[in-house]
Parts: C-alpha cells; structure tokens; sequence
C-alpha cells in the first residue's frame, strides 16, 4: 500500500484503504477500483491523497496509532458529541470506554512511530482532527513516561473534547479564508470556555481532563487564550494536547491552508518551542513522528523516487525505501547509500 496525493490518482487504480466520512460510514471500500468519477468526487470533497494498492507497493504495511475500526467508532461519537440533537445521547462512559480503548490500543503499539496520513474531507476536518489529536496526545503522554494507564485514558478523553465548543462557532467564521475580524477572532477564542462550559453542563470530568480543554489554546510564554496562563502554570494535558493539535492542524488541508509535510509540521514545532509550546514536549514528538512515513513517495539525489518501506530509528532523516519502477531497495541510513540524500517528500 502506498499514499498518493490525489492529483497523481489514476482511473482504474485500487483502493488500498477505507474511505470514511466523518460518522465512521464507509464511503468506498478497501479494493475499490476506482473510476474517473469516483477519482473527482475525493478531490471535490478535498481529500489531499489516499492510499493505493498496486504492484510496486505489495507488502507495504503503513501501521496506524490506532486501527480503523475504532477510529470509526471514535469518529462516529465526536461526531454525535457536535451535533446538537444528539450529545444528549452520549454518556460518560461512552466517551471514557473509546478514550480507555484508545489508550490501550495505543499502549500496544507503543514503539510505533506516527506514519499515518489521515484521509479526511474538508467537511469532516473536525471530526477527524479530534479523533487524531486524541491519538497523538495519547502517545506524547506514554512516550512521556509521566502518565499511568488512567491518566493517559483522562487525557485522550480529554483530547477527543477539547474542541467541542467549535460547534457554537458558525462555520463561515471557522472556515474563512481571510483575516478575521476583530469580532470574530474573540468568538473564535471562545470555543476552548465553550467546550469546558459544555463539559461542565453535561458531565462529572476530572479536573485534569477539564483543564486540558480549557487551557489548550494557552502558549508556553503566555500569549496565548482564554488566560493567559505560561510554563507550568498550564496543566500538562493542555501542553501535550496544545503540542498534537498544531502537529495535526499543520499537517492537514484547512480551508486557508494546504497540507504542509512532518517535517515542516516539526520545523514549525521546534521554531516556537518555549514561546507557543512546551520545549520539551516538541523534543518528545520529535523522536515520535516519521519524517517520510511509510508508504509515501520521496524523490532521492541520484534522480530516481522510491518509496519508503521503513523508517530508522537511529536516523529519522535515513529511511529505507524501494526504488521506482525497478524496485531496488535502498536503505539510506547503510554505508553504501551515504553519498545520496532525499530532496523531496509527495504528500
Ligand atoms: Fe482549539
């Protein structure tokens, strides 16, 4: 399996991962051979890429934090949690059992780096962006060697949450291409009281997970909102959901933003490491993130693009990958490769 971005998708080409949307429902299946139509209706929902089988990519596995199954089931209750008419349905426990099943899920796959790019459609990007910032705090907090199994479950709770009060905010706002207006950026800097003022109406969370809501747009220096707050001063929840939200955010297509890649995510990371983040959680994520994740397309020094197979955990920047079209693999981090480099990463 490989990811491609969808301008390179190919009629007849074959689905090598679920498509869903932002309720968990599958949209098209794994295997899907896709068409010319199906091929404009991913990039008119403004999916950036997908992942294909085909022959150079056979045996590829690109291993998420969590599997897709439950990442629909997680989906499904951010998405009920959005929706007006249907939070009421969702108890504590429901949002505490897909937390506790993410953390173990996430505890079993512990020394897995983050290689997955999510597909998601602009209309589903906060669903999506939830379920997956959820992931990523969850393994900051076990990478961090702080957190015990409960508190790790309280901060992927806490995580799938903090973004709830988004829905008072109207989307035009959200979604706006411009500048906003002096009016609109204060609503827009209300929605972390308005996930907390949700959470505190309808629920019994614990401190902490309340406090990684609220605090989760406050920056290390303290410029940032509702309060202002610096250093330690932020819960540690906030800090670690602050550090997975801008990661995920980046990476991702927004309305006034195309995709940038991992390492530009990090780059942006490590550059205001101390001032909006955590220095020491950016360090951690560091060590946590694929650079060039499997699965994808890089272009090498020598002129020739490859895949990449696997990363090295010694070198982040060495993967191992196999050539196109000949399928001579290359492990970039071996004596015999030092002369070449990777120029470019297609995602
Ligand atoms: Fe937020």
């Amino acid at each position: 399996m490989r990811y491609m971005p969808i301008v390179k998708v190919k009629t007849g080409m074959s689905l090598g991962q679920d498509i869903y949307d932002g309720e968990g429902k599958v949209l098209y299946g794994t295997g899907t051979m896709l068409q010319q139509e199906d091929v404009q209706e991913l990039a008119g929902m403004g999916l950036w890429g997908i992942y294909v089988e085909d022959s150079v990519s056979g045996g590829i596995k690109v291993e998420p934090l969590i599997s897709a199954a439950l990442q629909r089931e997680a989906l499904r209750l951010v998405h009920d949690l959005f929706d007006e008419s249907r939070c009421q349905e969702i108890s504590q426990d429901d949002i505490q059992e897909i937390a506790r099943r993410m953390a173990r899920e996430i505890f079993a796959g512990k020394d897995r780096l983050y290689n997955k790019i999510d597909t998601r459609s602009l209309e589903n990007y906060a669903f999506f962006h939830s379920v997956n910032v959820a992931a990523l705090a969850a393994m900051l907090g076990m990478a961090s060697g702080n957190l015990d199994m409960e508190e790790i479950t309280m901060l992927t709770a806490s995580a799938l949450l903090h973004d709830v009060g988004r829905r008072y905010v109207e989307a035009n706002v959200l979604n706006a291409k411009r500048t906003l207006t002096e009016e609109e950026r204060i609503l827009v800097e209300q929605h972390p009281k308005l996930s907390y003022d949700f959470l505190m109406e309808h629920y019994e969370f614990e401190p902490e997970v309340l406090k990684g809501v609220l605090e989760h747009h406050e920056w290390y220096n303290g410029c940032g909102y509702p309060m202002g707050r610096s250093g330690y001063e932020i819960s540690y929840f906030a800090r670690i959901i602050k550090t997975a939200d801008v990661f995920d955010a980046l990476t991702s297509k927004l309305p006034y933003h195309d995709p940038v890649t991992p390492s530009g995510a990090m780059d942006y990371l490590l550059a205001n490491a101390g001032a909006e983040f955590d220095p020491d959680l950016v360090d951690l994520l560091t060590k946590k993130i694929a650079i060039y994740p499997v699965g994808c397309e890089i272009a090498l020094s020598d002129g020739r693009n490859a895949i990449v197979i696997e990363n090295n955990r010694e070198s982040m920047l060495r993967p191992k990958a196999c050539t196109l079209p000949d399928g001579e693999i290359i492990d970039l981090y071996g004596e015999d490769a030092k002369d070449l480099t990777v120029l470019e990463l297609f995602v």
